[in-house]
């Protein structure tokens, strides 16, 4: 078993559940004792469908984690409310999330049974979304998404908690948004009008030259550096969603502190210092935002009886 929830760093994978949870304040006890059995859990349904890749991480927001008589990841905190010239972003924090992601339906889905199942009637279901490759991993805009995410080691750099925090080393802070598009509005757009709203073209997947980026640009309102120059990185893990009457994203993003994604979030909604916006926003709207935390494997076992 890894130190950290291997949910966090896996691959792309063609399958995904999101499942969003609140616990009911008088089973509280009850649910601090389902907690130590959930590394177990998953590991003995990854054993039974071994072939599936199947991967899962579990968090817990600022509302329960008070609720749980221990220690807090140094950042962790709500959703920002935010509200831009053109957009508002709400939150919508939740107590749990069950990131559960595989190359097979099935083993999606039974390892969301059994974790659900061993919560039992401590939680209440506030959304299951279930998500699927597109494609060759395109947004349902048609345009490939997580191109730029971090590769190989540089993942668990980006996305794991480290000395700053030793407590909850190999831990993640992790945001989800559901975007639900507005799809007809989008095909109504031509192609250099939808290219220039991510600043790259759709087809071959190219970034457009640094000067032909619109500021609105998507790219360009996410790319972001620190004061030294170097770049603010998440780990997106992001997978489209639908069906006949909605259909867009979910956004999931992972880092080793929130505050990269919420400057980025901060850029594409408030804009930079002359009120570019991110265009993207034109098209879709944050149905949910949600921010966790996912702590490390060991310590589940802090609630072993
Ligand atoms: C890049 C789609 C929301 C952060 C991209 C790309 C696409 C995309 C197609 C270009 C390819 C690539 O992945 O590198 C979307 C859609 C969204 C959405 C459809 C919602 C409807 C967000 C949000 C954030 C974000 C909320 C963070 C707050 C990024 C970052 C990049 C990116 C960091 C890479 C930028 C670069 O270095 O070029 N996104 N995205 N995205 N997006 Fe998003």
């Amino acid at each position: 078993m890894t130190p950290y929830q291997s949910g966090i760093i896996a691959e792309p994978s063609s399958d995904a559940f999101f499942i969003t949870l609140n616990v009911k304040r008088s089973l509280i006890s009850e649910f601090k004792n389902a907690l130590a059995a959930i590394p177990e859990l998953v590991s003995k349904v990854q054993a039974e469908f071994a072939d599936a890749e199947l991967h899962a991480a579990v968090g817990f927001s600022k509302l329960i984690w008070s609720e749980l008589d221990i220690k807090q990841p140094l950042e962790l905190d709500l959703f920002p409310s935010l509200k831009g010239p053109e957009t508002e972003i709400s939150p919508t924090d939740v107590d749990l999330v069950l990131h559960i992601r595989s190359m097979r339906h099935d083993a999606s889905f039974q390892l969301s049974q059994n974790l659900f199942n061993l919560f039992s009637d401590c939680v209440e279901l506030v959304e299951e979304v279930q998500c699927f490759l597109y494609k060759d991993s395109r947004d349902l805009t048609g345009f490939v998404d997580g191109t730029e995410n971090p590769q190989g080691e540089q993942r668990k750099a980006v996305a794991l908690v480290g000395d700053e925090d030793a407590h909850y080393r190999h831990g993640s802070y992790f945001n989800l948004m559901r975007f639900s598009h507005n799809l007809a509005k989008w095909h109504k757009k031509d192609l250099k009008t939808q290219e220039d709203v991510y600043g790259r073209t759709k087809v071959d997947n190219e970034e457009y030259p640094s000067a032909e980026k619109s500021p609105h640009a998507h790219t360009k309102r996410t790319s972001l550096k620190d004061q030294h120059g170097k770049s603010i990185e998440i780990l997106r893990q992001s997978m489209p969603y639908g069906n006949l009457t909605d259909q867009g994203l979910m956004f999931a993003s992972y880092g080793k502190s929130p505050s990269h994604f919420n400057l980025m979030l901060e850029s594409m909604i408030m804009g930079d210092e002359q009120g570019h916006t991110d265009h993207l926003m034109k098209y879709t709207t944050a149905k949910t935002a949600q921010a966790f935390f996912m702590p490390p494997n060991s310590w589940f076992s802090k609630f072993q009886q």
